[in-house]
C-alpha cells in the first residue's frame, strides 16, 4: 500500500497503485502525486487579487448548485446505477466547492435541498448544460488568473467537468 495525494484537492488515496483519476475532485492523473513528492495545495505564499477571489466566488456557487442539483437527481431516479452516480457526481462537485472555499478561506459549503426534473431524460440534458457552462468558465478563468496553482485548479475543474459531459451524454444516446 502507498500514499498518494492529489495537488488539486489535497486529499491522499490509500492504495496499491495510483488511481487514473482522483477519486474525490476527479482530477487527472498527472495531478496525483506519490505521498513524498506531493506539494502541499492550501499553503498561501501570495495574497489572491481581487479578480481571482471573484471567480473563485462564481465557482462556488456554481459548485455548490451542481450538488444541489445532483443530490436531488439522485434521489428522484428509480434507476440504481443512475443513482449511484449522481452521488458520486454531487460528491465531487461538493469537493469543487470545498476546494474552492479552501482558496477564498471561507467556511465550508451548507447544502441545502434542491431542485430537479420529474423525468430522467431532462435531469440529464439540464447536467450537459450545466457542465458546458462549467468546462467553458473555468477554461475561460483558466486563461485569465495569475496566481499559478489557481490556473492549474481552473485547467483541472475544466477536464473533470468536460469528463462529465462525456458520462452523461452516454445516457442520452
Ligand atoms: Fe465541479
Ligand atoms: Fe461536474
Amino acid at each position: 500500500m502507498q500514499v498518494y495525494i492529489c495537488e488539486i484537492c489535497g486529499d491522499a488515496y490509500i492504495g496499491k497503485e495510483k488511481p487514473t483519476e482522483c477519486p474525490f475532485c476527479g482530477a487527472e492523473a498527472s495531478y496525483i502525486k506519490k505521498g513524498s513528492d506531493a506539494r502541499p495545495v492550501f499553503r498561501r505564499e501570495e495574497e489572491l487579487s481581487e479578480e481571482t477571489k471573484k471567480y473563485l466566488v462564481e465557482t462556488y456557487e456554481l459548485e455548490v448548485n451542481a450538488t444541489k442539483l445532483y443530490n436531488c437527481i439522485a434521489q428522484k431516479t428509480k434507476n440504481y446505477e443512475v443513482q449511484a452516480m449522481y452521488k458520486r457526481l454531487a460528491k465531487v462537485e461538493l469537493e469543487h466547492a470545498v476546494i474552492a472555499s479552501k482558496f477564498l478561506e471561507r467556511e465550508r459549503p451548507q447544502i441545502e435541498e434542491g431542485e430537479c426534473f420529474q423525468s430522467e431524460k431532462d435531469n440529464f440534458q439540464k447536467t450537459i448544460i450545466l457542465e458546458d457552462h462549467a468546462t467553458k468558465l473555468y477554461r475561460g478563468f483558466a486563461q485569465k488568473v495569475k496566481e499559478e496553482k489557481i490556473k492549474i485548479f481552473f485547467t483541472a475543474l475544466a477536464q473533470v467537468e468536460a469528463g462529465h459531459i462525456e458520462l452523461v451524454n452516454k445516457y442520452l444516446e
